[in-house]
């Protein structure tokens, strides 16, 4: 696979594309964008402007530079130049499958195709391409710039090289790969969130309560520790020198079961309506922009913090935990 990689080309520029956009730039790499909708260039350049200060706060690495964004208008001439594929079009199957299909027929057999898919299984991107060793998912989290998570999956016919090539240029951009050993719909990360948020929207559709009320109740007990304690390890530490046997036991399955509801209730009018004026009230007429600046603030000082008080990240860039 194509190393050094020098040029990365985005299919797709809106959050996720820019986001994309704006690491690599702080990381000294020349960008190519390229977007069906000519308005995404304004955005595109207006979002990468917005994380830059955060960014240099954060430490730009040699040869960083915006200047080295550009935006294409023809798929062609974008991928003439791509050491690297990251595709951000919309999570729509057919609309993937036929770009990626189009981008394997223009790009020589040893440049990666990433797609940012949030949970496509990447053996259905993958079927219709000449090259389908070199396609896989590289799924990142918003705000791309600032969090290191990036969720690789392979296909059926993905090459470890592939994987390889793709885990060794997340890392140079300071990111942290996590390697699923088993394709599944969601991947690991956005299966778990969404079991969280179809508890919220089960209960927002029920009347249980509002959605202040539920990112109040995350935010100020199990949100915090989650920036280092996952769910496993926030269950070993509740059971406290019994660890998760002892947590286990408390909570039985009769018991947990009880405390779930699990199927997502149907995104009726009333529901989605419930849900964003509510969301709304926590707004409060602020922008969402600002909401932005702060959460990358707060993002980049939970960082620092876990620098200096949690236990040091090994070469998987994984908290090396004590055996
Ligand atoms: N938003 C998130 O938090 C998030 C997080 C991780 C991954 N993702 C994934 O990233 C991808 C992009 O999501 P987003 O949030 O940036 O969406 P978005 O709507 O902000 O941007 C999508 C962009 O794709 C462009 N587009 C439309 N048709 C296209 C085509 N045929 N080819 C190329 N581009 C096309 C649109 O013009 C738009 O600029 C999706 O696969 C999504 O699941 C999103």
């Amino acid at each position: 696979m194509r190393d050094p990689v020098n040029t990365v080309v985005l299919l797709g520029a809106g959050l996720i594309g820019s986001g994309w956009a704006a690491r690599c730039l702080a990381h000294g790499l020349d960008v190519v964008a390229w977007d069906p909708d000519p308005s995404a260039e304004a955005t595109l350049f207006a979002n990468v402007d917005n994380a830059w200060p955060i960014l240099e706060e954060v430490g730009l690495q040699s040869g960083a530079d915006r200047s080295r964004l550009k935006f294409e208008t023809s798929l062609e001439t974008a991928l003439s130049v791509a050491d690297y594929v990251q595709e951000n079009a919309p999570d729509d199957e057919a609309l993937k499958i036929r770009l990626l299909n189009q981008a394997d027929q223009l790009l020589p057999p040893d440049v990666v195709i990433a797609s940012s898919s949030s949970g496509i299984r990447p053996t259905l991107l993958q079927e219709k391409t000449q090259y389908p060793q070199r396609v896989m998912i590289g799924h990142p989290f918003n705000p791309v710039y600032l969090l290191p998570l990036v969720e690789i999956v392979g296909g059926q016919a993905t090459d470890e090289d592939a994987l390889r090539a793709g885990a060794a240029f997340y890392r140079s951009l300071a990111m942290r790969p996590l390697l699923a050993p088993v394709e599944i719909d969601g991947y690991i990360s956005d299966r778990l969130q969404q079991v969280l948020f179809h508890e919220a929207l089960y209960m927002i559709d029920a009347g249980i309560c509002t959605p202040a009320q539920i990112d109040a109740a995350i935010t100020g007990g199990p949100g915090l520790r989650w920036a280092f304690l996952g769910p496993m390890l926030t269950f070993h530490l509740a059971g406290g020198e019994g660890g998760i046997r002892h947590s286990m036991a408390h909570w039985a399955p009769e018991v947990a079961n009880r405390w779930t509801h699990l199927p997502a209730p149907d995104f009726t009018e009333k529901l989605v309506n419930a849900t964003a004026v509510g969301c709304e009230e926590i707004q409060a007429g602020r922008s969402i922009k600002e909401f932005e600046r702060r959460r990358d603030r707060c993002l980049v000082e939970i960082q620092r913090a876990l620098d200096e008080f949690w236990f040091p990240p090994n070469e998987d860039g994984w908290p090396d935990m004590p055996q």
